[in-house]
């Protein structure tokens, strides 16, 4: 959705666009329900959003980029967007300046419990410091979700738990797919 306000000037058009767009930024490895239900959230207040996965060389994932991007455009067409676009991207650097490149107006992050707080308040300020243009939006995702982050679904996946509801079934069967491949590797 394209929205703005177009002004005929002198035989010239020009348009301010006022299309909002945030960033959602993440390591997504792997994608949860979660992250979702933030992104469903977030499209309630923008036009736009792209999921932008961390590309972080020194990080041993579980996920490579190209599988999590793979991922996240997967799941992304089972929720509830709108009339919000949603696009996954990867980013190396600076959040604030990629979210500059890409000119966002905002960065989404999702707050599950007080605990996160502190990490996220510190985070937002130092954005803020860097480029003051980029304002953090915090979201809270629903009480169900409060709890779960991909630290703990790998955990849990890796000692042989059940990740029924807190990822979609394809990010599970993703993961027991890998596992496979690996073991016979
Ligand atoms: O899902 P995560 O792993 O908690 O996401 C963390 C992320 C990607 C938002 C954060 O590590 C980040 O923004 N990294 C980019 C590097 C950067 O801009 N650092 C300064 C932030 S204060």
């Amino acid at each position: 959705m394209q929205t703005g306000f177009h002004f005929p000037f002198g035989g010239l058009a020009f348009t301010i666009s006022t299309m909002r767009r945030a960033i959602y930024p993440g390591s997504f490895d792997p994608v949860t329900n979660g992250h979702l239900d933030i992104i469903e959230r977030g499209c309630k207040l923008f036009d736009e959003i792209i999921v932008a996965i961390l590309v972080h060389p020194e990080k041993q994932p579980f996920f490579t980029i190209d599988e999590r991007r793979e991922m996240l455009s997967q799941v992304l067409q089972q929720i509830n967007r709108g009339a919000c676009a949603v696009r996954v991207d990867d980013f190396q650097g600076l959040l604030v300046q990629y979210a500059v490149a890409q000119q966002a107006n905002a960065i989404v992050r999702g707050i599950r419990a007080i605990s996160d707080y502190e990490y996220e308040l510190q985070m937002a300020l130092m954005n803020r410091r860097l480029e003051p243009s980029i304002e953090t939006v915090f979201m809270m995702p629903a009480e169900t979700y409060s709890y779960v982050s991909s630290r703990l679904v790998k955990e849990v996946f890796e000692l042989g738990g059940t990740l029924d509801g807190l990822v979609p079934p394809a990010v599970e069967a993703r993961m027991k797919k890998k596992v496979k491949r690996t073991a016979n590797d």
